[in-house]
């Protein structure tokens, strides 16, 4: 196959995302194929066959007759299979273990501040009260894991070698040394019944929308050690009711959230996510990604492809993930 063009196209503002430094960088990994960065005017959308992109806007991708496959620099594809017009190539997401590692950094810190009642002793530090309330071991809490594809099952590792319970919940069986392993609608409520952390770390698909809502809430461990069972949402704000959320968190369904994502992002200035006192806000920064792992990943796929190699992690566009 010929050595094709690759374009990069990023839509953000965000510091981490300047197109001229991924051009940079694509262009030190990419050994010597042409890298064009879009929007181009010069350019003939015939001479593209590679893009690489992130955030574009619907139908940008449509301009391309010969386009042999498409990169999303990320790990969530929801936003490009939205766009109706996306051409029928394979699309490629990213899973280098840089992602997933800052991943389970995420999950891992906040199941250990929730448990360890992180929230109550800076609250108790800031009121000058020394009372300990009594701390359950790992042991004792069962962290339930909604997703254990590449991000999910790195993070159940991790929490299974600090001593927790835990156990995840997929679309289709998994086998996870260590991990009770629940599937489909017919495994949600057994898995949800023994959850005293509940991570959401779920594509946003048709199927999987505002599935983190008042319902599944009502069924995680009346019992939890933790007094109540409490969220973590690192998957995608589309996944979350947010009025249920609120209403839960009010109402002591729930105990407490940790969210990364929301319906809008920017979270709005009026949110009440902002100041709720039993939630802990970041920014969509999870799992924010070394340029140079994904760029190389990137590179290295093209490479192989064009030597009449397979593409790794392709999106299956029924499946939506
Ligand atoms: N906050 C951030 O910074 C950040 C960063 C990166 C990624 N993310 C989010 O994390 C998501 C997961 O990434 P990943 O790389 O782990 O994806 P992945 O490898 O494709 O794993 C997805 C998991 O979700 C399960 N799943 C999908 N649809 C389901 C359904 N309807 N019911 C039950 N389980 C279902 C899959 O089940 P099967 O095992 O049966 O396929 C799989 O276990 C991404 O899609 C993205 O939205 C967020």
């Amino acid at each position: 196959m010929t050595k094709g063009t690759l374009a990069v196209l990023i839509n953000s503002t965000q510091q981490n995302w300047l197109p001229e430094r991924w051009k940079v960088r694509f262009d030190a990994v990419c050994g010597g194929r042409r890298v064009v960065l879009l929007p181009d005017a010069g350019l003939d959308p015939a001479e593209v066959h590679y893009a690489a992109v992130w955030k574009p806007v619907p139908g940008d991708l449509g301009a391309f007759p010969n386009l042999r496959a498409i990169f999303n620099l990320g790990a969530g594809v929801d936003a490009l299979m939205a766009d109706d017009s996306l051409p029928d190539v394979p699309l490629v997401r990213v899973a280098v273990p840089d992602l997933t590692h800052r991943m389970t950094e995420y999950v891992v810190l906040h199941v250990l501040m929730h448990h360890r009642q992180e929230p109550y002793l800076r609250q108790s530090q800031r009121e000058t009260r020394w009372e300990p309330k009594y701390q359950w071991p790992a042991s004792a809490v069962t962290v339930g894991i909604m997703g254990v594809g590449t991000l999910g099952a790195d993070a159940a590792e991790v929490l299974r070698q600090l001593g927790f319970r835990v156990s995840g919940w997929s679309r289709s069986p998994r086998v996870i040394a260590g991990v009770e392993c629940f599937h489909g609608a017919g495994g949600f409520d057994a898995f949800l019944r023994a959850t005293d952390i509940l991570v959401c770390l779920l594509p946003l698909t048709p199927e999987t929308q505002r599935i983190l809502n008042r319902d599944v809430f009502a069924k995680l461990n009346r019992n939890s050690p933790l007094g109540a069972p409490v969220l973590i949402n690192a998957g995608r704000g589309g996944l979350q009711n947010e009025a249920d959320i609120l209403a839960c968190l009010d109402d002591g369904t729930l105990g407490a959230a940790s969210l990364d994502v929301f319906v809008q992002e920017p979270v709005p200035p009026d949110s009440a996510f902002w100041t709720h006192p039993k939630v802990v806000l970041t920014p969509h920064n999870a799992a924010d990604t070394d340029a140079d792992a994904i760029s190389a990943y990137v590179a290295e796929q093209i490479a192989r492809f064009e030597a009449g190699g397979g593409l790794e992690n392709v999106v299956d566009r029924a499946r939506g993930y």
